[in-house]
């Protein structure tokens, strides 16, 4: 396996695991230094089920633009910057289009990004306009502007940066090996959420080239939609998704047929949780000191749901449940049901009064 890298030589995710990813030889090196997240123990959390296994959450939220899409578009942008590409496009409920804007601009390369119209978290739009990305919104789904790009970059040199590009999958593969490197075996359970389903694809990608090569093992994988955008689970398209966990608000997924093979082979599933189960996991987590977006929450909430359900027994095992982006992308959802501070003036008779009481 491969060793740990310390903090002072880390150079990113291609640097470190570029002999195992299947990227064309003209690719020419785009990093913000990517990767190599933590694994956070939730130890109150294991408590309050029993005790008795272990529960690690890869916070995927600590990328340069706070999601995991930063793996996948180190690998991606540098492929099409190497073959010369002077222009990207994606569709994106947000994150994927921070990322490429990112690093589009680090490239020197012009970014385009096709997002839901109102459907966008601020922080994630904010992003893509600061990293310098032309935005435009459509009056349609994020499926409906997936179709969109595709065509578009079929019939002009623009190359497009959604997980349906293989590099993307590439880059994406490497959070399985941080995990068995960090963990030196696969988890027993992976819990992950699923959109358009390139993660979930990517994971698993990752964990069995990982055994193949090292014997490190397999999870089995635990995929969750948020059960208004759950074509997965319903066996078919959905027309009108609709959650609150925006990032996931997808009725079509790109990779779905793969996302379904991922969790069968693995002998893992994929189900569906409602919007209160990811808001209440995500308090959850923010209890333990992790805030992150909706979405990312839906992993945890899957967890639970299947041990309420008694369909996982996690006593004596180890769960790794992956939160793919920072909270501060998607304030609003709390800052909406957020009581207004308390104001008093600047007295220190008054602080005593209103903390401590009378
Ligand atoms: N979590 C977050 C925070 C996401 O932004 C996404 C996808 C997912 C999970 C699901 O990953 O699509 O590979 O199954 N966001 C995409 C975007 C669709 O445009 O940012 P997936």
């Amino acid at each position: 396996m491969i060793n740990q890298q310390t903090e002072q030589n880390y150079q990113g995710i291609l640097n470190r695991y570029g002999q195992l990813l299947q990227l064309p030889a003209h690719s020419q090196r785009v990093t913000l230094l990517e990767g190599n997240t933590p694994l956070i123990p939730l130890p109150r959390f294991v408590d309050e089920l029993g005790g008795g296994f272990e529960f690690l959450i890869k916070y995927e939220g600590l990328n340069p633009t706070g999601s995991f899409k930063d793996r996948g578009m180190t690998a991606a942008i540098s492929e099409t910057l190497g073959a010369g590409s002077k222009a990207v496009i994606c569709a994106s409920t947000g994150n994927t289009a921070a990322s490429a804007a990112a690093y589009a601009a680090r490239a020197g390369l012009k970014a385009y990004v096709l997002i839901p119209q109102g459907k966008v978290a601020t922080g994630k739009l904010a992003g893509a306009v600061a990293y310098g990305a032309r935005v435009i919104q459509i009056e349609g789904s994020f499926d409906d502007a997936l179709t969109l790009v595709v065509r578009l970059s079929q019939n002009h040199p623009i190359a497009l940066v959604n997980s349906i590009n293989p590099y993307r999958l590439e880059g994406q593969k490497t959070a399985a090996f941080e995990i068995c490197d960090a963990l030196k075996k696969a988890p027993d359970w992976l819990c992950l959420p699923v959109g358009n389903a390139g993660n979930i694809t990517s994971y698993w990608m990752g964990f069995k080239q990982y055994n193949d090569l090292f014997g490190s093992g397999l999870p089995k994988i635990l995929g969750v939609q948020a059960a208004g955008a759950a074509p997965l689970v319903a066996g078919h398209p959905i027309d009108f998704p609709e959650t609150i966990a925006t990032a996931i608000r997808i009725g079509k997924p790109a990779r779905g047929e793969q996302a379904l093979q991922a969790a069968e082979e693995s002998h893992g599933k994929i189900i569906a949780v409602s919007d209160q189960e990811i808001l209440s996991a995500q308090k959850r987590l923010a209890q333990e000191g992790i805030w992150v977006e909706p979405a990312s929450a839906a992993g945890l909430a899957g967890f639970i749901r299947q041990v309420n359900a008694g369909h996982i027994d996690p006593k004596g095992k180890r769960i790794v449940t992956i939160c793919t982006g920072h909270g501060l992308k998607d304030p609003d959802t709390i800052s909406k049901n957020m009581p207004q501070p308390d104001l008093i003036p600047s007295d220190l008779h008054i602080l005593e009064k209103t903390i401590l009481g009378e």
